[in-house]
């Protein structure tokens, strides 16, 4: 029967690719209000592919007042009478990242392209979201479409529930309520999966058991009531730009651990066999500082963990941005009345992305310069998730990658972030594996985004194959 269904969605590509380019043309920004529109038609979109492959499907409209934020795609199939496998949540999100710099795209980033393959680059799909996280999630609904189409039944009687969420790209702020609200349906679940992530390189698959959680703040650091004239005030009160980046400066000591008290409360140490595990993997820290055009001097973090380590098991903490002054043209001589920068944590194990958020606000009220006043912003976050590697699902998954390719996937982690892993393990004690297919030069969040379609034909056959496994006979 999977050999049909293989087959099916081998003679489905060339549809199957036209719809994914048809998803694709959909700007979901989801950050953006403009966009809010067409958000709604991704999740149509969405909607209707489900339904096409026998899922019943809502669309719940979230956020307080009620439709302010996106909607959720929830379906259902019901699964065979007979069914004894687990009760599988599929998620997926279909919002986007914002398109700037759009002036480095080579094209518009709503206009997919489709590129052969040449002498440097492979077969690929270049657009927003092509791999994070439509193109991911086109995978598991072709999937299932071949399957429905072979059998009848949707997901091959597979017993599964899919949310599909439009605000994952933009903090995933109404999704708590939403799982709250649903608690009793998801509650059904035995087990989540993700199509979120990457493999460990071209053809070698991996199953990601864990990412980080994340914590984002906004700070900004008010001084005198206007911007003034540097030569008569400079050097006589506080600057609120030299401050601030005096004190965010303390964040880390000279072993480059961050210097919050408590901050490393829940981190677990690496196990020896992890260690040793992670290094056997192969991974060339020199070809991945080479891709973002550095050298390996460049490979600088908390001392005494390698790259893959401080990655995969260990808290950080980063100014993603910083502004304030004058930053216009030329030169202006000025003392600016504020300064901001967004700063935020990446988690691992139990740390918890709200205490850490308190106790990184509290620690800024130590350090309060003399003659200044802290304004603070939350922009949410997330619990890290990692998975049991031993659980029956996991090892279909497994098995399911390996009849697809037949070559085993790799277990590896991620430093990367997806919120609703850490919110289902929680709250409702749901697990999550992340069985995902990007690849590390994907430019995902970056100006021309791809996917490989050697990896969505591979994540396609994977999907397929897993829930043959899953409802076969034992
Ligand atoms: N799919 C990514 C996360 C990811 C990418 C995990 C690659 C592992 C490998 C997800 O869409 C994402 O971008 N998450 C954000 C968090 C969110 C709260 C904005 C992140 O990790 O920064
Ligand atoms: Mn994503
Ligand atoms: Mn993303």
């Amino acid at each position: 029967m999977l050999q049909d269904a293989l087959e099916r969605l081998t003679a489905n590509e060339p549809a199957a690719i036209d719809r994914l380019i048809e998803w694709l043309r959909i700007p979901s920004v989801s950050t953006d209000p403009a966009y809010k529109a067409d958000v709604a038609k991704a999740a149509d979109w969405a909607s209707d592919h489900l339904k096409a492959s026998g899922f019943s499907v809502d669309i719940i409209p979230t956020g307080d007042p009620a439709g302010e934020g996106h909607p959720i795609v929830l379906a259902t199939s019901e699964g065979d009478p007979d069914y004894a496998g687990p009760h599988v949540l599929f998620y997926g999100h279909y919002d986007v990242q914002p398109v700037d710099p759009i002036e480095l795209w080579d094209a518009d980033p709503f206009d997919p392209q489709r590129k052969p393959a040449d002498d440097t680059a492979a077969e690929r799909l270049v657009a927003r979201g092509a791999s994070d996280d439509k193109g991911q999630v086109a995978m598991f609904l072709e999937a299932a479409r071949a399957w429905f189409e072979t059998t009848g039944k949707p997901a091959n009687g597979v017993k599964m529930t899919v949310l599909l969420e439009g605000e994952e790209e933009s903090g995933s702020i109404n999704l708590e309520r939403f799982v709250a609200d649903h608690a009793e349906q998801l509650k059904q679940c035995d087990v989540c999966l993700i199509s979120d992530t990457g493999m460990l390189a071209r053809g070698r698959p991996a199953i990601t058991y864990g990412v980080r959680g994340l914590a984002y703040t906004e700070v900004t650091l008010h001084g005198p009531s206007h911007d003034l004239h540097s030569g008569l005030w400079g050097g006589k009160i506080p600057n609120p730009i030299n401050e601030l980046t005096k004190v965010l400066a303390k964040l880390w000591d000279h072993d480059r651990r961050v210097t919050i008290p408590g901050f490393y409360e829940g981190v677990r140490d690496l196990t020896d066999a992890e260690r040793k595990e992670w290094e056997g993997l192969g991974i060339d820290d020199n070809t991945a500082l080479k891709g973002v055009g550095l050298t390996p001097e460049s490979s600088v973090g908390e001392a005494g963990f390698s790259m893959t380590e401080r990655e995969w098991a260990r808290p950080t903490a980063e100014i993603n941005g910083i502004f304030g002054g004058y930053t216009g043209h030329g030169a202006k001589t000025v003392i600016p009345a504020h300064a901001t920068a967004k700063v935020s944590f990446r988690l691992v194990d139990d740390q918890d992305h709200e205490k850490i958020r308190d106790a990184f606000f509290a620690w800024l009220d130590e350090h309060t310069p003399p003659g200044c006043r802290w304004e603070k912003v939350d922009h949410g976050g997330g619990a890290p998730a990692t998975c049991a590697t031993d659980s029956p699902t996991l090892q279909a998954a497994r098995a399911a990658i390996e009849q697809a390719c037949a070559t085993p996937p790799a277990m590896i982690k991620s430093g990367g972030s997806i919120p609703v892993a850490g919110l289902l393990k929680t709250e409702l004690g749901i697990e999550t594996i992340f069985m995902g297919f990007g690849l590390e030069d994907d430019r995902v969040h970056s100006p021309n985004e791809k996917f490989e379609l050697d990896c969505f034909r591979l994540g396609a056959r994977s999907h397929a194959a897993l829930m043959g496994t899953l409802n076969s006979p034992a």
